[in-house]
């Protein structure tokens, strides 16, 4: 019997889910729980089934945050409803934007047109999400005239924002905040700023759409270069809602010239391949799985995950390619195979970055040492991900190693189901549960609440795979 405790989606529930060999029986009681228990029976599981997943969580914070900028109407199809989408749609109601009840099929944003977001009442508060707090920061900080003040959880209060306030600065920003103004809580006073051709030490999206966003604001062409290309959904819908803006493929830059109208548009937010990272491991690990996730985003700048498996030996195909508001979509179909170990360094990492904790746990069950460098950036993420996923693994009988820029994970090593904890970090969560489908006994990961965070369906979508559904 294989069982999960956790209260991911409804949390007035907890979640018991039975499984036999070929079936997931899910009871609910009414107890209240933070915990995800997950026991696969003795002779194994195999997942099976045609899912979705939720729609791109970064895709969603743009879409959300353009329709805000933009005059007229904005129509969101397939928005992803987790709590970081909430916070970026709850910041900018604040400040002045009619967003829709957000659990409808079509969000509709009533855009208030570029440089008239209103002074708030209130702190602003990102909740868990480096994306919502670090590309609004370039939108308050070229507001002239207003004061903004931002804060986030505990989580996002602890991440580095001098990425984004140095540059924001050098453009004449007035930012203070805790540790020299590299910290949140901040104060933004908003001024008209100077464009700057930046050199972005890091490969960050969010650096570069958070100076994006106040070179709209900016006279002249404000630039972005970064050491590797980061995703590029910030250009892509940019370019769509009307604004200038031109890439140099060649030197990783884009440039863009402020003054542009924005015209709200129609987005459909295609799934999160980040979310369908979870399922390509897990059909990869479990033997005789097979899973098709429809829908799926495969922008390239988000495929690094797809080449990891492929170097690894899985089995993924991508089916029904297609292009749906100017992104790449397919069907991905996986369907387990014996892995290899691999390595995974440079150009390769802003590509996957996300998709790291999951792609340990891959390794974990691969022949072979995998070595993941030049990913210290997982450091400073809603956790310290290189900490926790090898601590967390190590204690189900995982060997790696922790490098300062990532992991040395030696495969074939079988797990042992134990306690394990979150940290209150939505991936490492959902990269346990990935990990505890193909251990020995009970895993009881604790804090699994966070999934919500970019993930609300995460267990209804494991049952979805293992079995049928029942109330107790
Ligand atoms: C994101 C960019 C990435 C990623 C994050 C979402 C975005 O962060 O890890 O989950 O939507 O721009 P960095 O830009 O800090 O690498």
């Amino acid at each position: 019997m294989l069982f999960f405790y956790g209260t991911i989606e409804p949390l007035s529930h907890a979640l018991i889910i039975l499984m036999s060999a070929t079936l997931v029986t899910v009871e609910t009681t009414t107890q209240l729980t933070d915990d995800l228990i997950i026991q696969p029976p003795a002779s194994g599981v195999s997942l099976h089934g045609q899912i979705e997943v939720p729609g791109d969580k970064s895709i969603s914070h743009r879409a959300l945050m353009l329709g805000a900028i933009a005059q007229g109407e904005t129509q969101i199809q397939g928005l992803l409803l987790g709590e970081d989408p909430r916070s970026t749609a709850e910041c900018f109601r604040a400040m002045g934007a009619e967003i829709s009840d957000l659990n409808t099929q079509m969000v509709r944003v009533q855009g208030i047109g570029l440089g008239q977001l209103k002074e708030p009442v209130d702190t602003l508060n990102a909740g868990n999400s480096g994306t919502t707090l670090r590309l609004m920061l370039g939108l308050l900080a070229s507001h002239p005239g207003r004061l903004f003040t931002v804060t986030g959880d505990s989580s996002l209060r602890s991440r580095p924002m001098s990425r984004v306030v140095k540059p924001l600065q050098q453009m004449g920003a007035n930012i203070w905040g805790r540790a020299n103004g590299t910290l949140a809580p901040l104060a933004v006073q908003g001024q008209t700023l100077k464009p700057i051709h930046y050199q972005s030490p890091i490969a960050s999206a969010q650096v570069k759409s958070c100076l994006l966003l106040a070179g709209l604001m900016t006279e002249g062409q404000t630039t972005i270069t970064e050491p590797a290309l980061s995703r590029d959904h910030s250009e892509r819908m940019l370019q769509a809602f009307g604004a200038q803006l031109t890439t140099d493929p060649q030197t990783n830059s884009v440039t863009i010239t402020g003054g542009a109208t924005l015209k709200g548009q129609t987005v459909i937010v295609p799934g999160d391949i980040s979310s369908a990272a979870f399922w390509l491991v897990a059909g990869s690990i479990v033997p005789g799985s097979e899973i098709l996730i429809e829908n799926v985003g495969v922008n390239p700048t988000r495929t690094g995950v797809l080449e990891a498996l492929a170097m690894m030996g899985a089995n993924i195909a991508l089916e029904n390619q297609r292009l749906v508001a100017g992104e790449p979509v397919a069907d991905l179909r996986v369907r387990a195979s014996a892995l290899h170990s691999c390595t995974i360094s440079g150009d390769l990492v802003p590509r996957l970055i996300d998709e790291i904790p999951v792609l340990a746990v891959a390794a974990v069950f691969a022949s072979g040492t995998t070595v993941i460098k030049d990913a210290q950036e997982l450091r400073v993420k809603e956790s310290d991900r290189i900490t926790v996923m090898a601590n967390q693994l190590n204690k189900m009988g995982a060997k790696i190693t922790e490098l300062t820029d990532g992991m040395e994970i030696t495969g074939g090593t079988s797990l042992t189901g134990t306690e394990v904890e979150s940290h209150g970090d939505h991936r490492i969560t959902m990269s346990l549960a990935v990990a505890a489908l193909n251990a020995k006994g009970k895993t009881t990961i604790h804090g699994a609440e966070a999934a919500a965070i970019s993930y609300p369906t995460f267990v209804a979508t494991l049952k979805q795979v293992g079995g049928e559904l029942k109330n107790l």
